[in-house]
């Protein structure tokens, strides 16, 4: 008796343990039939030509953007996973031709987002294919991304839009592009790109965090002075609340940072931003947050999938570094859930995999559909899951 009591437990846990636990091989399998779907989409989209890569499906429509648009790199980088995931010459066809659409923001001097549109094409072409050819393009966009950045704030300027409301702005998101920097030293030895990536991340650790360690969105510099004139957001209910994706990419990005330095602090940050998000009350059973923690709306209001799948993705790069298996159980947990109940039907949704994310709810836009980068970092975190 006392056997079989046993006997039931330990089935129970294992297949509580087993739910936890995606399908890599089916979601790619998923992945790659929506993306099929997409590719037939595109040319039917109501688009001009120099818009060329896939950003949400909204009011019905699969809505396509021009290069220089912040998310024009993830599409061409979910057609690299697809390749790093099946290695067929199928993906990687695609992923070169969408990837040269793109190329020519390497001299873009306008925005942070390089590190966005290059890294995750340029980026993952270079890591899978080692063509050559990929190389001076992230020195270039190293450089134009270098431009942006004054020494007497320390820190990338990322928006030179609205200058009536600030005079420099840094937001959270602006961690991300530092990879960029780190991976433009290696290729062409000069530090110079390194030591901007690493004051940058120590003037961001320094600004944009409250004692919780949750994050602001954005932080104003006086470029002449480089003191901090406000805190405030722009994508988040409040200047004082958590946006759920600011948060998801404080976590990535000093995640990142002590990939590439091994700085303790980095990690430190790391593991106090993961607590924030995944002990904070709000945050539902699931793991996939609500699109801001301090909605007073919850739970009647929007999710954000993206946010969910960007955390995945950085907590399995942590649970290494920190050697933390709850990390990975959590991420686990995450990439679970998004296959299920975040999944859009087969050939719907313009082919985005997953819905339910929120691009800019104050702007009343992009509210509950895909993302691109919703779906991007969803398989770079099925990738992780299966190396770590
Ligand atoms: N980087 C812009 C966003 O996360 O919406």
């Amino acid at each position: 008796m006392k056997r079989t009591l046993v006997l039931i437990t330990l089935v129970a846990s294992l297949s509580t343990l087993y739910a936890q636990k995606v399908n890599v091989k089916k979601e790619f399998k998923f992945a790659q039939s929506q993306t099929d779907y997409m590719l037939q989409e595109i040319p039917k989209a109501e688009s001009k030509p120099e818009q060329v890569s896939p950003r949400t499906f909204e009011n019905g429509k699969l809505k396509l953007v021009v290069s220089k648009d912040w998310t024009s790199g993830f599409f061409p980088g979910i057609l690299w996973y697809l390749y790093d995931y099946t290695k067929s010459p199928k993906w990687l066809e695609e992923a070169k031709k969408f990837t040269a659409k793109i190329e020519k923001e390497q001299f873009n001097k306008g925005t942070h987002d390089l590190g966005f549109m290059i890294y995750c094409s340029v980026g993952n072409a270079y890591r899978l294919t080692k063509d050559e050819r990929y190389k001076p393009i992230i020195i270039q966009a190293a450089k134009s991304l270098s431009s942006r950045f004054n020494p007497q704030t320390g820190v990338i300027r990322s928006w030179d839009h609205h200058q009536d409301i600030w005079q420099y702005p840094v937001i959270i998101d602006n961690m991300m592009n530092l990879e960029l920097l780190f991976d433009a030293t290696k290729f062409s030895g000069d530090s110079t790109f390194y030591k901007l990536a690493v004051t940058h991340a120590n003037t961001t650790m320094k600004n944009h965090f409250r004692p919780d360690y949750s994050s602001y969105h954005v932080v104003d510099y006086n470029p002449q002075t480089g003191a901090v004139n406000k805190k405030m957001t722009h994508q988040g209910y409040a200047d004082e609340s958590a946006w759920a994706r600011g948060q998801a990419w404080g976590l990535y990005g000093f995640t990142l940072c002590y990939r590439e330095t091994k700085d303790q602090r980095y990690l430190d940050q790391a593991n106090h931003i993961a607590a924030f998000i995944l002990n904070h009350p709000s945050m539902p059973k699931d793991l996939v947050p609500y699109w801001d923690y301090n909605d007073p709306a919850i739970p009647n209001t929007s999710r954000d999938a993206s946010a969910a799948a960007i955390t995945a993705s950085a907590l399995y790069e942590l649970a290494g570094y920190a050697n933390n298996k709850t990390y990975r159980e959590k991420a686990d947990a995450i990439l679970s859930s998004l296959s299920k109940g975040y999944h859009s039907p087969k050939n719907q949704n313009g082919g985005f995999i997953l819905i339910h994310s929120t691009g800019h709810r104050p702007a009343k836009s992009e509210i509950d559909v895909p993302l691109t980068y919703a779906d991007y970092y969803y398989l770079e975190a099925l990738l992780r899951s299966k190396k770590n």
